[in-house]
């Protein structure tokens, strides 16, 4: 799955996500938990690496050394991502969408290898700069932590420590990670803080958190996320919560990092208007699973997967009559400790064949897209029923 966007063919991808599935659940064997350790992040201490302090995780030390579990042994546990796979170039941002529950979270975490718990098994591949993530150990995680990749929280007041001062959050990780003198790591830091748009930076880098504005805070949290120059920044819902004016500056302001940095995000959100703006590829997550994947104005102008295109009907449309009712799909999405064999959507969906109930689709060739448009469903949407105005849709 390559090239969605058009990236030259001759650049190798960044990242390469392959049949990545993430299984949460209780270990079949309950008193197996110390051989389990940590699960895929057991022993992590995010140190200074551009995750942010309060992030932190002490793991069970007794993990084992890739922390990682491939076995079967924890196959009774719910699979929060299921067979996951797409490619990302240097340049490139790609949005993930779908309602909550829908493994959005789990999934970058999952590429991050970002879990406290030691009830988590992943498989599959998740290949960065060339290096396989899955099999690495704890100690090769944190050279890749920050340096590499890094991650924005959707609420900066819980991922920034609270009592450090923002500069120290900021400096910490050149200070710590690439061995830079406290003076020019402050230099730095501050001008971090000027590039992220925070006005008089000097004084902010002596404040706490606390004394910050949401959208200040957030800006911080990105400083902080590049500060080690990472070549991906996952961005889990950086901008909801706060306001449209703020939304924009943010939006904006990671355009802009990933063109000039040439680094590669991935933008988690639930506004399909944002999506369109910001992202050139786009990936509908449902019940764990990518459902529809392409260039972003393919799959906003042509939705084929029947979820796509519902959710992209949900959108708020500019014309709309005022006071109208916003549109839902009907049902609630599906408990993914009782998932069948066949497509999850199939209960909500309005177009429904026998082969939905027993078989599960998975993601391949549109017939009629481009050949890099790829969806999930066995009855696809025509092209001719095309969603509108969901480009100019925002809010
Ligand atoms: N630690 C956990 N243990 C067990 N199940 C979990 C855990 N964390 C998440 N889940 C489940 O995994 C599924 C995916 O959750 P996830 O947080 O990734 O959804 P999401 O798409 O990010 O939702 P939202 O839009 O609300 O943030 C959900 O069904 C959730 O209940
Ligand atoms: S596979 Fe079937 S149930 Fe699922 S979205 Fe497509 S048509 Fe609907
Ligand atoms: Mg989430």
């Amino acid at each position: 799955m390559a090239g969605v966007t058009g990236s030259p063919e001759s650049q190798p991808p960044l990242l390469v996500v392959k049949n990545l599935t993430t299984c949460y659940g209780m270990p079949a064997n309950p008193n197996n938990e110390a051989e389990a350790g940590g699960g895929v992040s057991g022993g992590m201490e995010v140190d200074g690496d551009g995750l942010s302090s309060s992030k932190r995780v002490k793991g069970n030390e007794t993990n084992n050394s890739d922390g990682v579990r491939a076995s079967g042994e924890r196959s009774n546990g719910i699979k929060a991502v299921d067979n996951v796979s797409f490619t990302l170039h240097a340049g490139e941002i790609m949005s993930i969408v779908g309602e909550s529950g829908s493994g959005k979270t789990a999934l970058c975490r999952s590429i991050m290898r970002l879990f406290p718990t030691a009830q988590v098994q992943l498989t599959g591949k998740v290949i960065l700069n060339g290096k396989d993530l899955l099999s690495m150990d704890n100690s090769q995680l944190r050279q890749v932590w920050g340096l590499e990749m890094s991650i924005v929280f959707q609420d900066p007041m819980t991922s920034l420590n609270p009592v450090m001062r923002i500069g120290n959050q900021v400096s910490e990780g050149m200070r710590k990670r690439q061995g830079m003198s406290k003076k020019h790591s402050r230099e730095l830091a501050i001008s971090l803080l000027r590039s992220v748009g925070i006005p008089d930076a000097e004084a902010r880098y002596r404040q706490y958190p606390i004394q910050l504005s949401g959208g200040l805070r957030q800006r911080v949290a990105i400083a902080i996320a590049i500060s080690c120059n990472p070549s991906l920044l996952i961005l889990d819902e950086p901008t909801t919560g706060l306001d449209a004016t703020i939304q924009a500056h943010i939006i904006d302001l990671i355009a802009n990092l990933v063109t000039k940095r040439s680094m590669a995000a991935i933008f988690v959100t639930h506004d399909i208007g944002i999506a369109a703006s910001i992202s050139s590829s786009m990936a509908v997550m449902y019940a764990g699973s990518i459902v529809e994947y392409g260039a972003t104005e393919d799959v906003i102008r042509h939705p084929t997967m029947r979820y796509t295109s519902a959710l992209l009907n949900t959108a708020p449309k500019l014309d709309a009559i005022p006071h109208t009712r916003l549109k839902t799909i009907p049902g609630q999405p599906p408990n993914l400790a009782a998932l069948g064999n066949g497509c999850p959507f199939e209960p909500r969906c309005d177009a429904p064949i026998d082969r939905c109930s027993y078989e599960r689709p998975q993601l391949t060739d549109c017939d009629t897209q481009p050949a890099t448009h790829l969806c999930a469903c066995w009855n696809p949407r025509m092209p001719a029923n095309v969603p509108e105005n969901i480009e100019e849709s925002s809010q």
